[in-house]
């Protein structure tokens, strides 16, 4: 098993590493995250690695990505245990950049994704969007992968992603990967360490209530209204504090529904203590 992995810091020694590859005609896949991985993120790169020669993990936290009143300080960061569990899995290297790597000091181009941003975490994050708008963009073209993977348990953040890829014709494949999830269907999410031992046992009710809206809502697709107010009071009745939004929306432009007569997906946030989760559940129809 490898104990090691190529780690580098500097964009031009990333471009470096994979032109080598494309030289010697190799697919490549990007995994981008934050750290604290987890096996979500695993299945993140073993999807990557099923789809392509090579794989590059990308440790970034990103601080643009962060409200001025959100965890950037106390987001978990240890790289060394991350560096551990990418070489176990194989990775062939981790870009792992500085903040002033990424951003220079006058740094003035944000990439916006206007209408799919408007709803969901979008009005409770202000600028959240804008900041992983842009650095996937940048990571995309610093390394100008064949595939790049995002997890579906942010599904609005995988929507985004595509529609920037696409909108800026950036050549590169956005797969979104199903979330992985704990035995009792708690989504799997590096803030999760927050939670204490009861706020951990209440968790579950997000990921439960949101699946029997969904099916509630396959039965009974104009609904939706109803299944709202009955999904707040479930997740209240668990002990979540703030409920941010319960929300149904179209899976392509993220609008909400009235009713479902499409692909449509059940969204959640809610807050268990001083700790937000978030998930979603489709529509099957
Ligand atoms: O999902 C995440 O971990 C981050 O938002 C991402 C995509 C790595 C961008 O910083």
């Amino acid at each position: 098993m490898p104990t090691s992995i190529i780690t580098v810091r500097r964009v031009s020694e990333l471009r470096a590493l994979v032109a080598g590859w494309r030289r010697a005609d190799e697919t490549i896949g990007l995994v981008p995250t934050m750290g604290a991985l987890h096996d979500g993120h695993l299945a993140l790169i073993r999807q990557a690695q099923a789809d392509c020669r090579r794989c590059i993990a990308t440790l970034f936290v990103n601080p643009t990505q962060f409200g001025a009143n959100e965890d950037l300080a106390a987001y978990p960061r240890d790289e060394a245990a991350d560096r551990t569990k990418l070489a176990a899995l194989g990775v062939d290297a981790l870009f792992a950049p500085t903040v002033d790597e990424m951003y220079a000091p006058d740094a003035s181009t944000t990439v916006i994704v206007a209408g799919l941003t408007e709803h969901l975490c979008g009005p409770f994050r202000p600028g959240h969007f804008a900041g992983v708008a842009t650095v996937v963009a940048k990571l995309l073209l610093q390394s100008l992968p064949d595939a790049a993977y995002f997890g579906e348990k942010d599904f609005q953040q995988l929507q985004v992603i595509r529609r920037l890829a696409r909108d800026l014709d950036i050549p590169v494949r956005i797969v979104g990967v199903p979330t992985v999830r704990d035995a009792d269907g708690l989504a799997l999410s590096s803030r999760n360490a927050y939670l204490s031992a009861d706020e951990r046992k209440a968790a579950s009710t997000l990921p439960r209530t949101l699946s029997s809206i969904a099916e509630r809502l396959a039965r009974s697709p104009s609904d939706v209204a109803a299944q709202i107010d009955w999904g707040r009071a479930q997740l209240a009745a668990a002990g979540f504090g703030k409920i941010d939004y319960v929300e149904v929306c179209d899976v392509e432009t993220l609008q909400p529904v009235n009713e479902v007569s499409g692909p449509a997906r059940v969204f959640g946030a809610a807050w268990l203590g001083r700790t937000r989760l978030i998930d979603n559940a489709p529509v099957q129809r």
